[in-house]
C-alpha cells in the first residue's frame, strides 16, 4: 500500500524534480501535501514554484506556504545556483492554482494529529524550520510520523561553507531541533548525493520520451550551473535523493549514529557532526545518515518514474 508522505521543500530546481519524482510514484506514495519553505529563494518565490510544478506535473497536490525565515538568523538563498526565480531552465509559467490559506506549520499540525500512529513520512528538503516549529508547538504530533527523511548535512565537507550544507547552515537550530525531536530520522548528506551525478547521457534518457516535465527537467540539468565542480559532466540532484530513499530505500546504505548540529555563529555554523564511530560521548544514536548510493539504479528510477508523465 501507498505510503503517506508530506513534502517540506524549497523549490529550488532539485526540489522540483524531487516533487517530480514522488508525484510519479502513486504505487508508493500518496503525497498528502506539499509544505514550502524560504530557502533557496523567499518563500513567496517557493510557493510559486511547488505551484507551477504540481501544474506542470498535473496533480491537483495541497501546497500551502511556510516561514518566510529562519528561526533565529537571517535567510540566506542560494539563488546563484537556482536562479532569481528558484527554477533556473525549466522554463514554467506562473501557476494558475492558488496555496491552500493559511500556515504551513498549522497544517503540518492538524493533518498529522489527525492521522493514525506512524503512518506518515515526512521528506524535509529545504531548511528545516517549518518542521522545527510544528514539532516545538505540538510535540504530540510526532507519533503520527514513522520517520523524517531529510537532504542536508554532511559526513565530510560542506557546500555553503567548508563546514557546512546549505540547508542546515541556513537555519541550524530548526535542524537540531529535529534531530532532538525523538522521531527517527534518515539523512540524505552531500556524502551520498554526490555520488549521483548526472551526464549528457543521464540527461538524454530523461530528455527521450518528451513532453512538458522531460523538456523541464533536461533543461534544469542542462542549465546545472556548477557543473565544473564535479567533472565538468553534471551535478547532483540532491533532493531527489531523500524522495528516491522513501521509494527504494534498497537503492542506498549508511550508518544509525548520533548527530547534533553546531548551532554556534562560527565558521562551523551549521556543521552536522556525524558520530560514525559510535561510542557513548555524544549521546544516542538519532539518525540513520546515508554515505553510499547505487547511482545506476537511482537514474534507472528516476528516469523510468518521469517517463510516466510523458504518457499522462
Ligand atoms: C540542498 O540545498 C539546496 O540548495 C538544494 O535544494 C538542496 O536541498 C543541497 O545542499
Ligand atoms: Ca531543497
Amino acid at each position: 500500500m501507498a505510503r503517506k508522505l508530506i513534502i517540506d521543500c524549497d523549490p529550488g530546481i532539485d526540489d522540483a524534480i524531487a516533487l517530480l519524482l514522488a508525484m510519479a510514484s502513486p504505487e508508493d506514495v500518496d503525497l498528502l501535501g506539499i509544505t514550502v519553505v524560504g530557502g533557496n529563494v523567499g518563500v513567496e518565490r517557493t510557493l510559486a514554484n511547488a505551484l507551477a510544478v504540481t501544474e506542470l506535473a498535473g496533480r491537483a497536490v495541497p501546497v500551502v506556504a511556510g516561514a518566510d525565515r529562519p528561526m533565529v538568523v537571517e535567510l540566506q538563498t542560494a539563488a546563484h545556483i537556482h536562479g532569481e526565480g528558484g527554477l533556473r531552465g525549466a522554463d514554467l509559467p506562473p501557476p494558475t492554482r492558488t496555496a491552500v490559506p493559511g500556515h504551513a506549520v498549522d497544517w503540518l499540525r492538524a493533518t498529522l494529529r489527525a492521522a493514525a500512529p506512524g503512518s506518515v513520512t515526512l521528506c524535509a528538503i529545504g531548511p528545516l524550520t517549518n518542521v522545527a516549529l510544528a514539532l516545538l508547538l505540538e510535540p504530540g504530533i510526532r507519533t503520527a510520523l514513522d520517520r523524517i527523511v531529510l537532504m542536508g548535512g554532511a559526513i565530510g565537507l560542506g557546500n555553503v561553507t567548508p563546514a557546512a550544507e546549505f540547508n542546515i547552515f541556513v537555519d541550524p537550530h530548526a535542524a537540531q531541533i529535529v534531530l532532538g525531536a525523538g522521531v527517527p530520522v534518515v539523512m540524505a548528506p552531500l556524502d551520498v548525493t554526490h555520488r549521483a551525478i548526472t551526464n549528457p547521457a543521464r540527461v538524454h534518457a530523461i530528455r527521450a520520451p518528451g513532453g512538458p516535465v522531460a523538456r523541464a527537467v533536461a533543461g534544469i540539468l542542462d542549465a546545472y550551473p556548477s557543473k565544473a565542480k564535479f567533472g565538468g559532466e553534471g551535478g547532483p540532484i540532491h533532493d531527489a535523493c531523500a524522495v528516491a530513499w522513501i521509494l527504494r530505500p534498497e537503492m542506498m546504505s549508511g550508518r544509525t549514529c548520533n548527530v547534533r548540529v553546531d548551532t554556534g555563529d562560527g565558521p562551523s555554523r551549521g556543521r552536522t557532526l556525524v558520530d560514525w564511530w559510535g561510542g557513548d560521548r555524544n549521546g544516542p544514536a538519532n539518525a540513520l545518515v546515508l554515505d553510499r548510493i547505487d547511482d545506476e539504479a537511482f537514474f534507472a528510477l528516476l528516469t523510468e518514474r518521469l517517463a510516466r508523465y510523458a504518457a499522462d
